[in-house]
């Protein structure tokens, strides 16, 4: 496999010329031509009309549902786009006709907003939750996975890569567990896609949900959703509205496919962004992308595992671009501050206690994401960064 041509790449990339970033997790750098798209299309709105400037594009309005099947191997109308990765998600989960007694299995890396919607789900429909541990390298443990499966078990859902650490759980393995068990599986991607290859017929899964901001390099104000075609045709979208309908808008006529859980309104400038970003990312290569990922993050989790006063967390088989730590004595987020007054942005992310039931997050850990168009030397510049602060001895000395 030949190399991303790294220079080019970022030349492409008007970000890559000011700070650092390390935020890829959080939202990464556009590509130059992805937001010249957005403005472009933005302009023809305010030229033509927002209405006009939709029937121009024609057959172009549909690039985006080939591109985003491209990536996940699945078919364009197999997906669903929204504003975001959570409406996506909740489209799912909500349409799923559950009643009391039923379970849903989970783990303990599902996002704070998933958390959330379990614990009302559970409450208004009378579920019982199943969160099964993750094993000793803090991945999802998939003998227990196993074994809480049940035959009132009404839906599998997990999280690929979490959002706190660099942990890829093995999410092919439960999609097996689960359908030979003949329970839907609903996989959030959204660390995942754009980051590292991803298809939902070797995932198993039944619906999919990723992000356009993260590792896609696309716009803000983004997300999609795959729903297997088996399964749209029988799911009803939890309400319906003038999107999920064909003309006449009689609740009878619910449209194929994973569009009947799209409303009607939403943002073409945006979606034609988050088409180009997809198209760009399969033109680089998500094998290389990936390649490229985890050969820097294993260099900075190594670099910083060097630093006096940083603990690298461990991350579980496959480790990927989301390297999370701890620098003794200073809290996460004056870390972050720290490091943005010097050029280079990371993130905090919420950090769980591996065996805890609790919404609230027991501390927060600093997250540096990598993509492929960082380079070495920016890792080198975190580096250096962290330990011009770090167990620095008149710190010490001063707490
Ligand atoms: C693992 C994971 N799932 C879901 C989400 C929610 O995505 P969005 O903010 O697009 O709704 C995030 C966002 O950071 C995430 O990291």
């Amino acid at each position: 496999m030949d190399e991303i041509d790294v220079e080019a790449v970022r030349r492409a990339t008007p970000g890559c010329g000011d700070a650092v970033h390390l935020n890829n997790a959080g939202a990464s750098l556009m590509p130059a031509c992805v937001s010249e798209t957005v403005v472009r299309h933005m302009r023809q709105e305010a030229d033509l009309g927002g209405y006009e400037a939709v029937e121009i594009l024609g057959d172009q309005a549909r690039d985006v549902y080939s591109a985003a099947a491209r990536l996940l191997s699945c078919a364009p109308d197999e997906i669903a786009l929204f504003e975001n990765a959570t409406l996506a998600w909740r489209a799912a989960i909500l349409a799923l006709p559950f009643e009391p007694g039923d379970k849903i299995l989970t783990g303990r890396a599902e996002y704070t907003s998933h958390r959330m919607a379990y614990v009302e789900i559970a409450r208004r429909a009378g579920v019982e939750l199943l969160v099964v541990d993750n094993d000793e390298r803090g991945e999802l443990d998939m003998e227990r996975v196993r074994e809480a499966i049940d035959d009132r078990v009404r839906l599998m859902a997990l999280t690929h890569v979490p959002t706190n650490s660099g942990v890829v759980n093995r999410v092919a393995e439960a999609g097996a567990l689960a359908r030979e068990a003949g329970i839907p599986f609903l996989l959030d991607a959204c660390q995942s896609v754009g980051q590292m290859p991803v298809d939902v017929d070797e995932v198993e899964c039944d619906f999919l949900t990723a992000a356009g901001r993260k590792f896609l390099r696309g716009p803000r104000g983004t997300g999609l959703l795959y729903v297997r075609s088996d399964v749209s045709r029988w799911l009803a979208p939890w309400m319906p509205e003038i999107g999920s309908m064909e003309p006449p808008w009689s609740t009878e006529t619910l449209k194929p496919g994973a569009a009947r859980f799209e409303t009607w309104e939403t943002s073409w400038p945006l979606r034609m962004g988050l088409g180009v970003a997809i198209d760009y990312a399969l033109k680089i290569g998500i094998d290389r992308i990936w390649a490229r990922i985890a050969r820097l993050s294993q260099l900075l989790r190594a670099m910083l595992r060097e630093q006096p006063g940083i603990e690298v967390h461990s991350a579980g088989r496959t480790e990927c671009g989301i390297v999370t730590f701890l620098v003794d004595g200073i809290d996460s987020l004056s870390v972050k501050c720290e490091l943005a007054r010097r050029g280079i942005n990371v993130d905090i992310a919420s950090h769980w206690c591996p065996t805890g039931e609790s919404l609230v997050a027991d501390s927060c850990v600093v997250r540096a994401s990598v993509h492929y168009f960082n380079t070495e030397d920016e890792l080198r510049a975190l580096r250096d960064a962290l330990s011009s602060f770090a167990a620095s001895p008149s710190r010490h000395a001063a707490a």
